[in-house]
């Protein structure tokens, strides 16, 4: 009889998030002893909170054994990775049995590469895109030395926008893989990875997604966007230095094992991580549940039990946050005389991670490095292993590359004044 009302969406308490983390990252006690950093270097890796440490020391202080042997230690060794991993699976809508954890993005790429190869012929095409990190380019552009063709996907020369409207034209009968990023960890882009599945899918090719610059920022739902394979890193997403790679089960059944001989083609797990598990940081992936699970219950949202759609309700809370810090810096940033900014000059959270790359007019990307070094405003410069992009942006000197200033959901809008405030005064001098 009477709709149900909306409940209204709970402001995003910083504050609290920020109180999660150990005392060094926020509070007093940084490396150099003092502390008023602001950090800006997220999309490099973010920092990590209490319960990942937790979790990770439990591990290390009370089951540091081989896991899944007959004695009580071994045992709850097993349980806490299988609780770190299955954790993971669920935050991203998956299935824990689609979902292998491996040392990075990087190896994960590789290994994944290598397990395709078998299935296609000399002559099939890989499309891989300008946009991409080295991780989720190298690997592929290696295929080339076993007769597999590359097909490169342009950004946009001025934006380094991927050039969606290309796409078409690219795909052929022969394309069997399309690789390209969620979101670029230099421009901050948002692409439509459903959009892009689907176009990809009717050329009867399948898809490489990397998320290492998305997973922080949004919601993941790998079964609504219908990816095939779907990549990030979990010290992006306030965790330890381990790689996830999502894939289709028809997929990964499919793709050839890389792993020790003996290894059934149906052992997802063991088949596509030749480096075995790394025990403790799965483990500690534990953590970064309990972190979602403790904003969540601050925000009083732990009425909702699906553990991907509550998760989905955190990111919703970092979205609207991050949205804020990235309309100050767009505010300042965009069609600024001197000042050349990549990537959509956009704040909408739709549109963007709160990632900015941009170069300024007379002066070396690392001198602006240092200038806000020296107000205590860490970032960095340079290519950050994607400088195809530069290049195709006309950047020449991609080892001094962009400047590159990246928010995560911890930060507040005060540091991003500051961070303004610095760069106006780089500007004008
Ligand atoms: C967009 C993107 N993809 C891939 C990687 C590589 O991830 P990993 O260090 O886990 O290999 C990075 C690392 O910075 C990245 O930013």
């Amino acid at each position: 009889m009477f709709p149900p009302r909306a409940l209204p969406t709970p402001e995003f308490d910083v504050a609290f998030a920020r109180a999660q983390f150990p005392n060094a990252c926020f509070g007093t006690g940084i490396a150099d002893g003092s502390n008023g950093w602001a950090f800006f270097e997220n999309a490099g890796g973010s920092y990590v909170p209490n319960s990942v440490i937790r979790h990770m020391t439990a591990y290390m202080t009370e089951s540091q054994v081989q896991p899944s042997a007959p004695y009580p230690q071994s045992q709850l060794a097993a349980q806490r990775m299988a609780a770190g991993h299955d954790r993971m699976a669920a935050m991203i809508g998956a299935d824990a049995r689609d979902v292998v954890i491996g040392p990075s993005t990087s190896m994960n790429v590789y290994v994944l590469s290598k397990a395709l190869r078998p299935l296609w012929k000399e002559g099939d095409e890989v499309i891989v895109a300008t946009l991409n990190h080295e991780a989720n380019s190298s690997p592929w552009r290696r295929l080339e030395e076993t007769g597999i063709k590359i097909i490169h996907w342009p950004v946009h020369p001025d934006t380094g926008a991927l050039t969606v409207d290309l796409l078409g034209d690219l795909l052929t009968d022969r394309t069997r893989l399309v690789a390209f990023p969620h979101v670029s960890n230099i421009t901050g882009d948002i692409n439509d990875v459903a959009a892009i599945t689907k176009q990809v899918h009717a050329a009867g090719a399948m898809v490489s997604v990397d998320a290492v610059a998305y997973a922080p920022h949004r919601a993941v739902d790998v079964k609504a966007w219908d990816v095939d394979f779907y990549l990030f890193s979990f010290y992006k997403v306030m965790g330890p230095h381990i790689g996830l790679l999502y894939g289709k089960r028809e997929r990964l059944l499919d793709a050839h094992g890389q792993g020790h001989l003996f290894f059934p083609e149906d052992d997802i797990q063991h088949k596509l991580n030749p480096t075995g598990p790394q025990h403790e940081m799965i483990a500690a992936l534990a953590g970064i549940g309990d972190y979602f699970d403790a904003l969540a219950a601050h925000h009083g949202l732990m009425g909702e039990t699906d553990i991907h759609a509550r998760t989905k309700q955190v990111f919703d809370l970092f979205a609207k946050h991050e949205q804020r810090l990235a309309e100050r810096f767009i505010d300042f940033a965009a069609n600024r005389p001197g000042l050349r900014l990549l990537g959509r000059h956009s704040a909408r959270a739709e549109d963007r991670a709160p990632t900015f790359s941009f170069t300024i007019d007379g002066k070396k990307s690392a001198e602006v490095v240092e200038a806000l070094r020296a107000q205590k405003i860490a970032c960095w410069n340079g290519d950050f292993y994607a400088p195809r992009l530069l290049e195709a942006v006309g950047i020449t000197d991609t080892e001094d590359g962009v400047v590159r200033t990246s928010m995560a959901h911890y930060n507040t809008v005060d540091e991003v004044e500051r961070l303004v405030g610095a760069l106006e005064t780089v500007v004008k001098n």
